[in-house]
């Protein structure tokens, strides 16, 4: 691969770029959620994306078009996965799109910049969220840790994809912490045709509504009195029966919901796994059943604070 997508320099004015963007956002939706929500996401993405990445799209088309890397159409490659493992992502949309005659440069920095975006704060806010669930509560830390010696013994053999589907305890853990901390807090859609709501409530078509992620995961009357508890085992096989698929959504839901959320719970269990093996998580506990996080909105959610955690070596 003769250029990478960012140079290492690049990274802290990318980080920057990121929160100047989701604020820009969160501000734009808060003034003009109804009126021009195609148009705030794609020209926010467009002031991000366009230094870092537009000069390496142009050499990355430049060198393809040159004829230093083959140029397959999507016939020619869809059976062929070998090739796939071989290109970076920019390469397939590059390719698979048509080469010169496919997408765009813009269209090219929209598709990157939304798997970026979507692709690793989503995690990365998803894992501050459980580490800091586990400092609060040991009890928990220690039932995973259970289940971690269970499959793994003292060995420190690698993890292999054939230990996740063991590693249920960890699963509900994680599945309880994007509940009550789910890093997407809401999503938007815009109506098509007029909807009547059960309560009666006309959503007019052409509006926009925003669905609250945070607000469903929250309520009693989907999840019991105890909703904003913090407890993993309401997600067992005995325990969790949802009478609406919408009330839990972590990844949304339909045909717009999350493209990665297999790949999500996978590199999270597999971080959370590798980590607590050896290590303990430790932080203030909490002294009830209910997390105390302070949180803020912008188009993902975080904790106000940071994720203040220490780890120790277990013994
Ligand atoms: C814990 C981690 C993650 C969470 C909580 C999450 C959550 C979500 C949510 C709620 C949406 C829907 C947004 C909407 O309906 O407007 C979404 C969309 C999306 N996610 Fe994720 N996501 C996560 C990880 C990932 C990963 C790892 C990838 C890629 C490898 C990814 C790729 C995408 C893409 C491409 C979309 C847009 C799909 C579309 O518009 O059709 N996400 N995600």
């Amino acid at each position: 691969m003769s250029s990478s997508l960012l140079r290492a320099g690049d990274i802290p004015f990318y980080l920057r770029k990121i929160s100047e963007i989701s604020r820009q956002i969160k501000s734009q939706l808060t003034t003009t959620l109804c009126r021009r929500e195609g148009v705030t996401l794609h020209s926010a993405r467009s002031t991000a994306g366009g230094h870092a990445l537009r000069a390496v799209i142009r050499n990355k088309k430049e060198e393809i078009e040159k004829g230093e890397q083959e140029i397959h159409t999507k016939t020619q490659t869809e059976f062929d996965v070998n090739l796939y493992t071989k290109k970076t992502f920019l390469e397939l949309l590059i390719s698979l799109s048509g080469g010169a005659k496919g997408y765009s440069n813009i269209e090219l920095r929209e598709e990157v910049m939304t798997i970026i975006i979507a692709g690793t704060d989503t995690s990365a806010v998803a894992l501050g969220f459980t580490l800091m669930l586990l400092a609060k509560y040991p009890d928990v830390q220690e039932r995973v840790h259970k289940e971690l010696y269970d499959v793994f013994g003292t060995s420190y053999r690698p993890l292999v994809k054939e230990d996740l589907p063991k590693l249920q305890y960890l699963e509900r853990v994680i599945k309880e912490s994007l509940r009550l901390f789910p890093p997407v807090p809401f999503i938007i859609r815009k109506i098509l045709e007029e909807i009547e709501l059960p309560s009666g409530r006309i959503l007019p078509a052409g509006c926009g509504v925003a669905i609250s992620i945070w607000g469903v995961h929250r309520d009693p009357a989907h999840w019991g009195p105890d909703a904003e508890h913090f407890d993993p085992d309401r997600f067992s096989p005995e325990r969790f029966l949802l009478e609406h698929p919408c009330s839990y959504m972590p990844f949304s839901s339909g045909p717009r919901n999350c493209l990665g959320y297999r790949y999500a719970m996978m590199s999270l269990k597999t971080v959370l796994a590798t980590l607590l093996r050896r290590c303990r998580v430790l932080g203030e506990p909490e002294r009830g059943p209910v997390p105390h996080i302070d949180v803020k909105i912008d188009i993902m959610m975080k904790a106000t604070n940071g994720y203040k955690i220490s780890i120790a070596k277990r013994q």
